[in-house]
């Protein structure tokens, strides 16, 4: 990635070195014109703050894991101070950088589109902060979810997180969704980038569904849904079992 595309990155990285501190908001930009602000401290915080189905998620994590967009490594981090063998995956350089230095022991940076079994079998994959979104459509869920589970042992786990699109009233959201509609696309498939200071990423689909369409979109894809872990928002996590084969 280039560095003045590595806006995420940037942000992560200034927040570690102090300079960016409380400064410069991290800003989410819809292609319908909505942004949206983020402060870099949030992917910094500890296992106290974060909000209960975060932690429960930790407990569903068991063995080989693989942290896919792990950004400044928070969830890795805890697990890897809990004596688990974590890898740490991120298409952002400067976001690897700062898991790096912040005592990360396994790094790669890597597109979630480009993960293989080179990397290895893993026992659970990490997809933390929304990062069910990364999956980007339907379609590329579905690749990704089978690329999955020929990379995964048996018995293995996805703990990923996402967000209902559907609680929401605000009527730009609303609109949005009959917009997606109109052009065949699933409501909670947003395009947006990111921009910081004078970084800004290229557009990018990122994927939100309810729990009915997760149920639907891993239908023979290796996986099934073994559980949700609700939150008093529309944020929740979904564990996903592997299916005996
Ligand atoms: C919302 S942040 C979540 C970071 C971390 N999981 C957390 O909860 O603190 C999303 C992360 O995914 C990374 N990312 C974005 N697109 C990616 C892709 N295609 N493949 C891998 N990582 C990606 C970003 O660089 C960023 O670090």
């Amino acid at each position: 990635m280039n560095d003045d595309r590595d806006a995420f990155g940037h942000a992560l990285y200034d927040h570690l070195q102090g300079t960016g501190k409380g400064k410069w908001g991290i800003v989410i930009e819809r292609d319908d014109g909505l942004v949206d602000v983020d402060d870099a401290h949030n992917y910094f915080t500890e296992y106290a703050d974060w909000p209960a189905h975060q932690q429960g998620a930790m407990a569903l994590v068991q063995g080989r894991v693989l942290d896919i967009g792990c950004g400044a490594g928070r969830h890795s981090l805890y697990l890897q101070s809990k004596g688990l063998d974590v890898l740490g995956v991120d298409e952002s350089p400067l976001a690897i950088e700062t898991c790096k230095q912040r005592g990360l022991r396994r790094t790669q940076v890597m597109s979630i589109t480009q993960l293989s079994a080179t990397l290895g079998t893993f026992d659970t994959i990490l997809m933390l902060g929304n990062n069910f979104g990364l999956f980007a459509k339907p379609a590329r869920a579905r690749w990704l979810l089978r690329r999955f589970a020929a990379m995964t042992s048996p018995g293995a786990r996805i703990v990923a997180e996402t967000l209902d699109p559907y609680q929401t009233g605000d009527p730009l959201h609303l609109a949005y969704h009959q917009r997606n509609r109109r052009h065949g696309r699933w409501p909670g498939q947003v395009r947006i980038r990111v921009r910081y200071r004078d970084c800004g990423t290229p557009w990018f689909d990122y994927l939100f569904v309810s729990r009915d369409e997760l149920l639907q979109l891993v239908e023979h894809t290796g996986w099934a849904v073994d559980r949700f872990v609700d939150s008093e928002g529309p944020c929740y996590v979904a564990l996903l079992a592997k299916v005996d084969r």
